[in-house]
């Protein structure tokens, strides 16, 4: 074991206060792509850019193309996917009361598939479903089994329960993500580019000295990090 794997094996195991917060990355061992590696998402030639798809305007203007979209690319994947060793080892973690909590910009689900209790779903999750008019709840399924928009039978669209662009995030969920970020003795930050806030910018409210980042790409946060390690999630934590 290398030296910097050494310290996060000494942080990991000296704490009961751990705190995890991740990104697309921690799902790319999972077979689901990530959005801005050079085989993510957005690097993908569509009929318009991704972000612009997967927006509020898109979702209400050009609702059968978003569904075309979001179903083929974000919750096809997610479905046929598993929990990879990052997932699973956190949920350990959790169990063997060591870590707090998993903040997460992941929609997939992957974290409470493998175990974990404290999810924090930043931007929401496909899991969820809820009629735009009525407000009615829906699992996955109904939206993967409705051939093209997913209707209510009020004659609403039915909506993942998932924060587009444009739209704001559930600010209870950031309130509680603040509160264990701050109290946090290890903050291990992975397989996230630190690029899309309000997200991004929690990393500010850590207050601690074991401030990890474990990303494959370097971000531009590695130089307020206290240990950074480029290199896969799953293959460095299955070592811990
Ligand atoms: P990105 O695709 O921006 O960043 C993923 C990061 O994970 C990259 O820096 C990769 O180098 C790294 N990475 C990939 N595989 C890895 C692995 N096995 N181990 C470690 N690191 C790995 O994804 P996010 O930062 O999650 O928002 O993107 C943030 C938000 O942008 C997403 O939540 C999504 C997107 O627009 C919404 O959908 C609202």
């Amino acid at each position: 074991m290398d030296e910097k794997l050494l310290t996060l094996k000494k942080w990991i195991d000296e704490s009961d206060n751990i705190v995890f917060f991740g990104g697309a990355g921690v799902s790319t061992e999972s077979g689901i792509p990530d959005f801005r590696s050079t085989d993510g998402l957005y690097s993908q030639k569509y009929k318009y850019p991704p972000e612009t798809i997967v927006s509020h305007t898109f979702l209400t203007r050009r609702t059968e193309e978003f569904f075309e979209f979001y179903k083929e690319k974000m919750v096809a994947p997610a479905l046929a996917a598993r929990p990879n060793a990052a997932h699973l080892k956190l949920a350990e973690w959790e169990k063997a009361g060591k870590l707090k909590a998993v903040i997460t910009q992941n929609i997939d689900g992957l974290h409470q598939a493998a175990g974990s209790k404290e999810v924090l779903e930043l931007h929401g999750t496909i899991m969820k479903n809820y009629c735009d008019r009525c407000g009615k709840k829906f699992p996955v399924e109904y939206v993967t089994e409705s051939a093209g928009v997913p209707k209510c039978e009020c004659g609403g669209t039915v909506r993942p329960d998932v924060v587009l662009y444009e739209e704001g995030l559930d600010m209870g969920v950031m309130e509680r993500a603040i509160n264990y970020i701050s109290n946090a003795d290890v903050l291990i930050i992975g397989g996230t580019s630190l690029v899309v806030y309000p997200a991004a910018g929690l990393i500010r409210y850590y207050r601690g000295n074991k401030l990890v980042l474990l990303n494959l790409s370097e971000t531009s946060q590695d130089s307020n990090a206290d240990l950074v390690i480029h290199a896969k999630l799953g293959e460095v934590l299955s070592q811990l």
